[in-house]
């Protein structure tokens, strides 16, 4: 098994774009679309995923759902729900780390190999990025390191600034 930081990559692009056997997305607790990351994956993936998506009944803060992708490349959608930053004390980073591991756990049960993250929380729900960054990472860095079948993880960044913090953040890993 290769080592879990060599098995981590750094994308600066659009989420919807990548060929991987699933796709994350930072939802709301509705799970029926909205903008950001989610409205790029709604309209990727077609009015289907929204059919699919009201069968669901929603989704908590800190866990995750799995559907089909449909006209994406991605077999699959893990539909996350981030906590809206207010300040760190309201158990943002429990909540945050959640998504992560509940992501993860989906992905076992369904035989995936490769995934893609965006930045879950730190578009509209504020979370600082950095902090954000460092979840994420140690997230993945822990699942991988006892997860030989996850092949390939992705980290999307939208923005400059994310892209840098994962690429900070990552160093410190190696
Ligand atoms: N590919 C990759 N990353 C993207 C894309 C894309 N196509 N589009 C935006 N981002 P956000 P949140 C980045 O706001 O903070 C939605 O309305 C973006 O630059 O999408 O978890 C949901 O319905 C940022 O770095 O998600 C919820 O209501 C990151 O993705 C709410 O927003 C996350 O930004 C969730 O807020």
């Amino acid at each position: 098994m290769s080592r879990a930081a060599d098995r981590i990559k750094v994308f600066r692009g659009d989420i919807t774009a990548l060929t991987v056997d699933a796709i994350v997305n930072a939802a709301n607790n509705s799970l029926l679309g909205g903008g950001g990351v989610d409205g790029a994956i709604h309209r990727a993936a077609g009015p289907q995923l929204l059919a699919e998506c009201r069968t669901l009944g929603g989704c908590k803060t800190g866990a995750a759902k799995i559907t089909k992708g449909y006209h994406l490349k991605a077999r699959h959608v893990i539909h996350t729900v981030g906590p809206v930053w207010k300040g760190g004390n309201s158990g943002e980073p429990e909540l945050l780390a959640s998504c992560y591991r509940e992501s993860f756990k989906l992905a076992f049960e369904h035989e995936i190999q490769s995934m893609a993250f965006p930045a879950i929380s730190c578009g509209v729900y504020g979370y600082p990025i950095e902090q954000a960054c460092a979840i994420a990472v140690a997230e993945t860095v822990t699942t991988l390191q006892v997860c030989p079948s996850m092949q390939q993880v992705y980290f999307v960044c939208f923005e400059e600034a994310v892209y840098q913090a994962y690429l900070d953040e990552l160093a410190g890993v190696a």
